[in-house]
């Protein structure tokens, strides 16, 4: 598996993505009408030159209920559809955390998503966010209306919070 960082992207590649992207959200509403930060970094799965899976990851400080939490957002999760079902979505998203628990202070892994995807990531030891989670759209400081999924790495002011609040847009 390739690790890269975004600013390293061969144009070839960020085209490869968006088209990855805009084919596995294409029924996904909230995901394709939500304005996303770009990761800090990639790992890619390729075959040949074709990518076959990838996931961002982004870093952020947000701040939980008044105190200041760094976490690793997990971005962009796609797997080809011809290569579903096999494993490879579960060893993008255990190779981006363990690039985020490398990470110093970092409380947790913390991914937005669609709610029909809360068993996949529940089913992989993730657990969804009870509080509110405030994003910036557009200019705006908006609820976000989809699920958040946790994975704590060491305790912190995330665990019980009732207003997460993401401090740009989300990923
Ligand atoms: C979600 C996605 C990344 C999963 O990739 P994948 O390679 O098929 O996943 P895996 O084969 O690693 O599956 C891991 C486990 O999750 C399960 N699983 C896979 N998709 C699932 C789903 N939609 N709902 C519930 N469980 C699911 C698998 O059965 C497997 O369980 P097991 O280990 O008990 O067998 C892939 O379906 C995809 O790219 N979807 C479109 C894009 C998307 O929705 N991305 C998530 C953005 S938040």
């Amino acid at each position: 598996m390739e690790r890269i960082p975004n600013r390293l992207l061969r144009a070839t590649d960020t085209h490869a993505l968006e088209r990855m992207a805009e084919a596995a959200f294409a029924n996904a509403e909230l995901i394709r009408t939500t304005e996303w930060a770009q990761p800090d970094l990639w790992f890619l799965e390729r075959q040949g030159d074709a990518i076959r899976g990838c996931v961002g990851v982004v870093w952020r400080e947000i701040v939980a209920d008044g105190v200041w939490v760094r976490v690793g957002g997990i971005a962009s999760l796609v797997v080809v559809p011809d290569a579903r079902g096999s494993g490879l979505g579960k060893r993008l998203l255990d190779r981006a955390l363990d690039e985020i628990r490398a990470m110093p202070s970092v409380a947790a892994g913390m991914l937005l998503c669609e709610l029909n995807l809360v068993p996949f990531y529940q089913r992989l030891g993730w657990t969804r966010v009870g509080g509110a989670i405030r994003c910036m759209q557009r200019g705006t400081e908006i609820d976000w209306s989809g699920a958040v999924m946790l994975h704590a790495i060491t305790p912190s002011a995330l665990d019980h919070a009732r207003v997460l609040r993401l401090n740009g847009l989300p990923w």
